[in-house]
């Protein structure tokens, strides 16, 4: 489902992690018929050229965000070659099921690493460009940023860390003229679920159990998420900063 409003972002770079699938290539998708010069980045090269075959505003930078060099190379990257940086969307992410008597410090500090401390990073080297181009950074959290997972309890918990980070980045930055958001998504189609370990059963029964739970009646699509990633880093979108918006067909009202 492609969702289209109608920002302008000629002459502006973005630089999207997680841009191999799911939210992140559809918001890379976005920005570039937005106008936009997109640097989409994740692990997978074969997926990266999928998200960027056809859009010749997307071009595709393999690397781990977790990899300690990974933040000021992606940014270098982008700015080496556009001389600019506007926009960075931390969607890089992963869940994982893990009940608390399952819990493991690995577990914990894997799930940290890629939810909380890489888009840290990320946003760390980012600043510099961002303060000279008066840009925006909105970090991809969840629905479940702001409400209780039982038995994924700290995937929970590295997404309310995110909009702790949203809102406290957003006052930091204020005065530099830098835009900070977040959107907090529902469940949506994407890879994350086996990303996440689980069988193509128990992937199936999850998705039809969040559907009958949402209020509109079936997960999200990419696209919808995307469009209102692409809004709220609109340079139009002037006067919005620690906000974190959530796009989930009502689960967050029930
Ligand atoms: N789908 C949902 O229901 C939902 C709901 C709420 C929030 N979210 C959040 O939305 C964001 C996007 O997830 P998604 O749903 O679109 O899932 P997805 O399809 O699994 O996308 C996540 C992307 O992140 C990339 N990634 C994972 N680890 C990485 C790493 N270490 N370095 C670089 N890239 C990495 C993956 O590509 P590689 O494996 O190739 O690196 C993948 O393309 C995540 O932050 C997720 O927590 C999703």
């Amino acid at each position: 489902m492609t969702v289209q409003f109608h920002e302008d972002f000629s002459g502006k770079v973005v630089i999207v992690t997680g841009a191999g699938s799911g939210i992140g290539r559809a918001t890379a998708r976005a920005f570039a018929r937005a106008g936009a010069l997109v640097l989409g980045v994740g692990r997978r090269k074969g997926a990266l050229a999928e998200t960027a075959a056809g859009h010749p505003g997307i071009v595709v930078h393999p690397a781990d965000v977790c990899a300690p060099d990974a933040p000021a190379e992606v940014i270098d990257t982008a700015t080496g070659r556009w001389g600019r940086l506007d926009v960075l969307v931390n969607s890089a992410g992963a869940t994982k099921l893990m009940p608390l008597a399952e819990t493991t410090a690995d577990g914990v500090a894997g799930l940290f690493d890629l939810n909380v401390t890489a888009p840290s990073m990320f946003a760390r080297a980012a600043l510099p460009h961002l303060r000279r181009t008066k840009g925006s950074i909105v970090n991809v959290s969840s629905t479940y940023g702001h409400r209780p997972l039982p038995g994924a309890a700290h995937y929970a918990a590295s997404k309310a860390a995110l909009e702790q980070l949203t809102r406290s980045w957003a006052l930091e930055l204020a005065a530099d003229g830098v835009r900070v958001n977040a959107l907090a998504p529902g469940p949506t189609e994407s890879e994350a679920l086996a990303a996440a370990g689980l069988s193509e059963t128990t992937v199936e029964e999850v998705k039809q159990d969040e559907a009958r739970r949402i209020p509109l009646g079936r997960r999200g699509e990419p696209g919808e998420v995307a469009a209102w990633i692409v809004r709220l880093a609109d340079p139009a979108t002037t006067w919005l900063t620690g906000q974190i918006l959530t796009i989930d067909g009502g689960l967050d009202l029930t």
